[in-house]
């Protein structure tokens, strides 16, 4: 397995390989020198490491300067041009080593950058999608859009980003909807139920299988390290101590940034909706700043008493506490499935990509959530916001969320749709011609 060095993607991959493992296969991951893993939370696999060149004496240039300034779009550009090769290689010596290899599963957005590297070496490639199969809808209508003139112009809810480089924007989603085009399966980390119109839709633009075996952290045995933090604990125990569907959870996910003004607008608005709220603030969250340093420390201690602010914490632990009653979140994929699985609406703050297209199917299709956007993010309008979610339950909310939970639930059950679909996707896999198998 290839999985990019995020931990929105670098998650579901793991998940997907301990649902690999448990189904009788072995796994390698072969990850990047970049952003690497740590092998010993995951004794089941094999890590093999990509470096960024050969001989491992030039300068890592995702390291540089100049690449911690750059947009995402650029760095992902820089990220696939340094690894094309050394993936190319490392591939060549994990199938040259005389284990038999059923099945390359690269992130979708490697693109078609991995197909040749599978093809040479006669293997299988399959893509996993990270994301939803709506926003991937919208990505496989680039093209047309912008044949349109629509890009780069941003229409509104496309799984944009902003970047100096927007023909580099249209290279990347072009080249990753055509390798997944290429690829022998796509596998989504979502459920039929749920996404049923996009899939259809996907199934006969893509024309390849498609494996939607989601939500991947819901398998019964799926793969998860059991290490505990003091943090996780200090937080648990406040979340004890809350009532019942009271407390509003926020967190922006792992890559989103928010400017110094956002954050103290969104610091005010938790205060004056006198809500308990937990509040997930990442070092680098806000634009310029180490951490809290722009709130002063006699705010602090004010809204200390509702309110509890933290680095991280255990996402999934957090959200299926009965304690919590909203979701104030940015829309990662990850993010939106973790919060539909435990029927907690959400309140919408979509920040880039496909965030945009899953706030307005959270809020216009599954009605599980609420739009708050974040131009509009002032303290009045968040507080209004928390209170209609929370106290006021929203326009039949509760009900909806509860229902999506049902259903995902319904969707692993051994004869649900995302069982099936995990059957198939084995046998697809092994189904492989043995001669096209590198033993
Ligand atoms: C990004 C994109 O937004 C997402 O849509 C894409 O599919 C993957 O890359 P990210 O910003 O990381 O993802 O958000 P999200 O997809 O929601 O993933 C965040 C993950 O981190 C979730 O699995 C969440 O449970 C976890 N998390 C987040 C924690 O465990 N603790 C935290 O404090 C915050």
């Amino acid at each position: 397995m290839f999985p990019l060095p995020f931990l929105g993607h670098f998650n579901p991959m793991i998940k997907l390989a301990g649902i690999f493992h448990r189904s009788g296969f072995s796994v390698t991951i072969l990850h990047t020198s970049f952003n690497p893993p740590d092998p010993s939370l995951y004794p089941e696999f094999t890590f093999r490491t990509i470096h960024h060149n050969n001989e491992g004496e030039e300068e890592d240039p995702l390291a540089q300067p100049e690449a911690s300034g750059m947009d995402l779009v650029a760095f992902i550009r820089l990220l696939r041009q340094t690894y094309a090769e050394p993936f190319r290689e490392s591939l060549t010596a994990q199938v040259g080593g005389g284990e038999k290899v059923c099945c390359l599963v690269s992130d979708v957005v490697w693109g078609k950058n991995t197909e040749d590297a599978a093809e040479e070496v006669g293997i299988r490639r399959m893509v996993l999608s990270t994301s939803g199969a709506a926003s991937f809808c919208a990505y496989a209508a680039y093209p047309l859009l912008r044949d349109k003139h629509y890009l780069p112009i941003q229409v509104k809810d496309l799984p944009v980003m902003e970047t100096n480089e927007p023909e580099e924007l249209f290279r990347v989603v072009n080249n990753m909807v055509k390798g997944a085009k290429s690829s022998s399966g796509i596998i989504w980390n979502t459920f039929e139920d749920l996404e049923r119109p996009s899939l259809m839709a996907l199934n006969s633009e893509l024309q390849v299988p498609i494996f939607l075996i989601g939500p991947f952290h819901k398998h019964t045995d799926s793969f998860l390290p059991t290490t505990k933090s003091k943090e996780d604990h200090v937080t648990t125990d406040w979340l004890d101590k809350q009532d019942p569907k009271s407390v509003i959870y926020v967190s922006f996910g792992s890559l989103a940034d928010i400017e110094e003004k956002e954050f103290l607008e969104i610091a005010w608005g938790l205060r004056n909706s006198q809500r308990p709220f937990l509040w997930v603030v990442r070092p680098g969250l806000v634009r310029g700043t180490e951490w809290l340093e722009s709130l002063s420390r006699e705010f602090i201690d004010n809204i200390s008493r509702k309110g509890k602010i933290v680095k991280w914490v255990n996402q999934l632990e957090v959200l299926a506490h009965p304690a919590v009653g909203a979701f104030w979140t940015h829309c990662g994929w990850n993010s939106t499935l973790e919060s539909i699985c435990e029927g907690v609406p959400m309140i919408c703050t979509p920040c880039f990509t496909d965030q945009r297209v899953n706030a307005r199917y959270i809020v216009d299709v599954w009605q599980a959530g609420v739009m708050l956007e974040r131009s509009k993010m002032d303290r009045k309008e968040i507080e209004k916001v928390i209170r209609s979610v929370i106290i006021e339950e929203g326009d039949g909310l509760t009900e909806m969320c509860l229902k999506w939970k049902e259903r995902a639930k319904v969707c692993l059950s051994k004869d649900g749709s995302s069982s099936r679909y995990l059957e198939k996707l084995v046998t697809h896999v092994l189904s492989i011609d043995s001669n096209a198998c590198a033993s």
